[in-house]
């Protein structure tokens, strides 16, 4: 075990190892942070979902805790005004392209959506949001797999999962803004995808799901 840090989150003392990621020392001492993107242990985070927000004394404005590590002395609150209000503007803009269905979701009860809704007090049908939704509805390019633009919520895991467990990823990102959706490459690329499907198992939300025999 490395050195070991002290900092002090929402007025607890956590003694945690260096070089820990800021939010990943909050999970583990279960302080939720609302997140989409992070994925522990891997380099680089997209920092793209805009939702981990912390602030931290000495620094002026809230800062996304997938992208900082612990640090000795440091003063970190999780729930300030300005923390929850950035966590809630970009919760209703993923919410305002979102098809919510649940019912029919298999993700149901277990997504990180609705985990981060509840959390913030909002309803997944957010009052006053104008939806704007893609089509199709659903992308059965894939030969096992089918994938929802709808529920994605473009936090990239699927990509960085599949990367690291193929070597290079078989899926990315494809078109840009509004239009942003993943693709998959072609199908010659997908054999290894038999015995993978771990974009379907880090998928946070209900956007990939295995084809079933009349979908
Ligand atoms: S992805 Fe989550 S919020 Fe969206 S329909 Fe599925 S269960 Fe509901
Ligand atoms: S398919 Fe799932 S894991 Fe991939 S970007 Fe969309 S929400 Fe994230
Ligand atoms: S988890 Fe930090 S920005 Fe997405």
């Amino acid at each position: 075990m490395g050195n070991m840090v002290k900092l002090i989150v929402d007025g607890t003392e956590l003694e945690v190892e260096e070089g820990t990621v800021l939010l990943d020392a909050c999970l583990d001492h279960g302080i939720y942070i609302p997140h989409l993107c992070h994925l522990k242990g891997m380099e680089q985070p997209p920092a793209s979902c805009r939702l981990c927000f912390v602030s931290i004394e000495g620094i002026a404005h809230p800062v996304p805790s997938c992208t900082l590590t612990v640090r000795e002395g440091m003063v970190v609150q999780t729930d300030t005004n300005a923390v929850r209000g950035l966590q809630i503007s970009a919760l209703r803009l993923l919410l305002s392209v979102h098809d919510v269905d649940c019912a029919h979701c298999p993700a149901n009860k277990k997504c990180a959506l609705q985990k981060i809704a509840k959390f913030l007090h909002i309803g997944l049908k957010a009052k006053g949001l104008e939806i704007y939704l893609k089509e199709p509805r659903v992308v059965q390019d894939h030969p096992l797999i089918d994938y929802y633009p709808n529920r994605c919520v473009l936090c990239g895991r699927c990509i960085r999962v599949c990367r690291a467990q193929n070597g290079l990823p078989l899926m990315s990102f494809a078109k840009r803004g509004f239009d942003t959706v993943i693709s998959f490459y072609g199908a010659a690329s997908t054999l290894g995808c038999k015995t993978c499907f771990a974009c379907l198992k880090i998928c946070p939300v209900g956007a990939i799901t295995l084809k079933t025999p009349n979908s």
